[in-house]
């Protein structure tokens, strides 16, 4: 069978830990706060709530039913379902997606990886104003060598696991890991949430301000609920194919969400007090947790130990998505084009990198990556725009109406419940993934088409 050669999780357990691992990253930690700051708070909050649930969570389930069914990755999972047509192709873009994202993400890990550094060797523990924070943080990313070569270091890192095939790398990564972040991230927002002016953080976060809503605020709701998942690229789609048959793919499914998006709020519920408490700029872009963080563990008791738990914790979540992006592509190749697993994920490896160099060199190293050549935006904001907001929704888009209205609903549940465990409310499932979604997801990326609105 497929499935013995590919390699399977360990149990339902193992899947959802190797899953939430893939969705559990810098995009909650990093992502989420500076975009919520970027874009008015409450009201980008309660829109990407309503996102995950409307749209992430169908999305969700609809991938692990491709996967399951197929047991292939994105580009094989079309062809074995619809062949001779064109469907392949968006399995084709989320593979390419996986690897762009992959690139930028890996310069943002490094800078974790630099923090990690500093929060042992030298004063990471010991900065008290965002004054001085931010200056460290501007000093590391415009670095012209070190910030190329953090990444370098993380895609190795990458490659070494992936390398090492689905269940005894990506698996073990995650087991224990994931909960111990998740007690660090409690511990660190209480702290945050008691510091003097926090209210004003939390008002921030969860009042929402509906004037605020524009539609690059809905986009920014709607990339950040599908990057937080993993979707929309076929990552689900290539970590359902691991699936046991036997055990309940609908709630595992569920679970990952729900993890997923709690982690999300509590690293808003640490970043946004801080900040008030501290006096940042909520808008301060891609640095902001960088540079906020730092002041939280100068105020918490043994906050040296806190920061290198909270870094070496966050570099081993960033990890293990990063093993997700690397997985799909890797798996492409292997599948479809019969590479070996070792070639496949050296060359990969090495492309992602040299592809993460001018993101690395976007933050005030290279002025000509720092506007993109003159075009106003820097390189890796770009690129998590292209790939991280419109990639994303347009696969998500696409991926709904593939299972709404081509392979048909009915099939989808066939797969998702072939264990015997069912799918509650599957009749809202099935009209959030044939009406919702494709509706939303449509009528925005249209509009933006329109009004040209693009960042
Ligand atoms: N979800 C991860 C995070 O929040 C990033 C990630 C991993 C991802 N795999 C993905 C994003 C696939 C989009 C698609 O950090």
């Amino acid at each position: 069978m497929a499935s013995a050669s590919r390699g399977q999780w360990s149990g339902k357990f193992g899947f959802i830990l190797a899953a939430a691992g893939s969705a559990i990253g810098l995009g909650n930690i990093w992502r989420f706060p500076y975009t919520a700051g970027e874009n008015g708070g409450g009201a980008f909050v309660l829109i990407y709530l309503v996102f995950v649930f409307a749209i992430g969570v169908p999305v969700v389930l609809s991938e692990l039913a491709i996967g399951r069914k197929t047991e292939r990755n994105p580009v094989g999972a079309f062809k074995a379902l619809v062949p001779g047509t064109m469907w392949p192709w968006l399995g084709g873009l989320g593979i390419m997606t996986g690897f762009a994202i992959l690139s930028f993400y890996a310069v943002i890990a490094g800078w974790t990886l630099s923090y990690l550094y500093g929060a042992i060797f030298g004063t990471v523990g010991d900065v008290t104003t965002a004054a001085e924070s931010g200056a460290v943080f501007s000093a590391l990313i415009g670095d012209a060598w070190l910030a190329p070569v953090l990444s370098f270091a993380f895609i190795l890192l990458t490659a070494i696991v992936v390398r090492g095939g689905v269940s005894s790398g990506i698996e073990k990564a995650s087991k224990i890991l994931m909960p111990v972040l998740f007690v660090v991230l409690a511990i660190m927002a209480v702290r945050s949430v008691t510091l003097p002016g926090a209210h004003e953080g939390l008002e921030y976060l969860f009042k929402p301000d509906f004037s605020k809503i524009t539609i690059g605020v809905v986009v920014a709701a709607l990339g950040q609920a599908l990057f937080s998942l993993s979707l929309g690229m076929g990552a689900m789609i290539t970590y359902g194919s691991y699936f046991p048959e036997k055990e309940n793919l609908p709630q595992a499914g569920v679970i990952v969400a729900i993890f997923d998006t709690s982690i999300a709020l509590l690293a808003g519920l640490i970043i946004f007090p801080a900040l008030f408490s501290a006096g940042v700029d909520p808008n301060g872009g891609p640095g902001l947790v960088f540079v906020v963080l730092p002041t939280v563990f100068s105020q918490l008791p043994a906050g040296h130990l806190f920061a290198i738990g909270f870094y070496a914790l966050l570099s081993i979540a960033a990890l293990t998505s990063t093993i997700s992006l690397l997985e799909v592509v890797v798996s492409y190749f292997v599948d479809e084009k019969h590479w070996s697993r070792e070639k496949a994920t050296w060359l990969l490896a090495l492309g992602a990198s040299i592809f993460a160099i001018p993101s690395a060199l976007s933050q005030g190293a290279v002025d000509f990556f720092t506007t993109t050549g003159g075009l106003g935006i820097d390189f890796l904001t770009l690129q998590n725009n292209i790939w991280g907001n419109y990639s994303l929704s347009f696969g998500a888009l696409m991926l709904c109406v593939f299972v709404g209205w081509k392979w048909g609903v009915p099939a989808a549940l066939a797969s998702l419940e072939s264990s015997g465990h069912k799918l509650p409310a599957s009749a809202l499932f099935g009209f959030l993934v044939r009406y919702v979604c494709p509706v939303a997801v449509g009528i925005i990326l249209v509009y933006i088409v329109i009004t040209q609105q693009y960042f």
